[in-house]
């Protein structure tokens, strides 16, 4: 069978690699006294909260199935307005947010919509890998710019512009990013949009981690500086509602009408169930849970990250949402006898029973240094994985 040169270019997961044997590995030692502990994972260890499923079953049992607009239901366009309102103080009006299935949609609607064959995207490396695939699945080409503890590994200002090209049609940015949990300093994010804007192009921000920032300088949303600003979002991290597949995006009013063409076509609309389930996010009950949660996800990275600093990672930039630490291993590769981060990753599942993710899928400059934690897992997981670690690097 011949495929497209459009899907060859998606290259698969090498992580998946890791996390497969990882799963095998976890079987055989199960009844041990070490079983495995899993900091691989992107995704919250919490589920929906028990309205929330409520609803969704409500929706079921009521036969509220068919099929939604394509743009989302009115009330829960409405409801995410209002989230932002409350939440972030700034106002969305509900008409420029559009329901998808997941940030994923999101983002494939989003380049299909902006891309043509040939244009060229400026991202950071590292960044979320699927990022530069929708990209290119949408014929354009994903520039990795290198990026470093100095720009929170995130871009410039000054890198947007001395990147731009001829080809160059925007900017795809994640703040909070993953896999460094870091956020683009708000008034960096301005300076890098006017860029792109004197340039004529547009500016993406996938804010799929916002809910979950614990910084007050760093936790407002991309739209507080212009309606010209495309956001993602999603029900999958704040919300802990992955497998739900549920998202949304925030457009300019000029493209609504453009992306519900789209959605209509490619999509027809996002799950009907998950989209009763979600508006239920939104209660007073709900919205305690997930604030409590978003407490927990604070607590485990101040007790992680700097147990991690201590064990000899190099953590230069302290995270200020998400639930990752971005962490060189170049240290204590030598204590393990490897010299890069793959085989670390590998190591440290061998004599730990630790599974994590090495940095390779995340980029090409720097990331055989450099290995992703989730800190998605219990307390007493993250304090049983350092116990082992100290043990090890001893
Ligand atoms: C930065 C980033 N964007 C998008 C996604 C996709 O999320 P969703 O489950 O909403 O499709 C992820 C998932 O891990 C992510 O980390």
């Amino acid at each position: 069978m011949q495929f497209s040169t459009r899907a060859e270019k998606i290259t698969p997961f090498y992580v998946m690699e890791v996390a497969k044997a990882a799963q095998q590995l976890a079987k055989e030692v199960a009844s041990g006294p070490e079983p495995m502990i899993f900091l691989n994972i992107g995704e919250p260890d919490f589920t929906a909260p028990a309205q929330v499923q409520a609803a969704a079953q409500h929706s079921i049992a009521s036969g509220q199935t068919q099929y939604t607009n394509a743009l989302g239901l009115e009330p829960l366009r409405e409801a995410i307005s209002a989230w932002y309102l409350s939440r972030f103080g700034i106002t969305v009006p509900a008409r420029r947010i559009v329901i998808t299935a997941g940030a994923s949609a999101a983002l494939q609607l989003a380049c299909l919509a902006l891309i043509d064959a040939g244009d060229e995207i400026l991202m950071p490396d590292p960044s979320y890998p699927c990022n530069r695939h929708f990209v290119s699945a949408a014929e354009g080409v994903a520039k990795l710019i290198p990026t470093g503890a100095a720009e929170r590994y995130q871009l410039s200002a000054a890198q947007v512009a001395a990147h731009w090209g001829d080809k160059t049609r925007g900017v795809l940015l994640a703040s909070p990013s993953n896999p460094t949990g870091t956020s683009i300093e708000p008034q960096e994010l301005r300076r890098i949009h006017e860029v792109v804007q004197a340039k004529g192009g547009v500016t993406i921000v996938d804010e799929i981690y916002l809910g979950l920032s614990y910084e007050e300088a760093f936790g407002h949303s991309a739209l507080a500086i212009s309606d010209d600003i495309i956001s993602i979002n999603s029900f999958s991290k704040y919300f802990n509602m992955t497998g739900w597949r549920l998202g949304w995006m925030v457009v300019p009013d000029a493209m609504v009408p453009v992306i519900e063409r789209m959605a209509q076509n490619l999509f027809i609309c996002a799950s009907t169930i998950s989209q009763h389930a979600a508006l239920a996010c939104f209660t007073p009950q709900s919205m305690a849970i997930f604030e409590e949660r978003r407490a927990q996800f604070k607590a485990r990275r101040d007790y992680f990250l700097p147990a991690l600093r201590e064990l000899g990672f190099g953590i230069d930039v302290m995270p200020d949402g998400a639930f990752y630490a971005w962490a060189d291993c170049t240290a204590l590769c030598k204590k393990l006898g490897v010299d890069n981060s793959w085989d670390f990753a590998y190591a440290l599942m061998d004599k730990a029973h630790l599974a994590i993710t090495p940095g390779r899928d995340f980029g090409t400059a720097d990331t055989a240094r450099y290995v992703r934690f989730s800190t998605a897992n219990s307390m007493q997981q993250l304090q049983e994985a350092v116990r082992r670690m100290r043990k090890l690097f001893a």
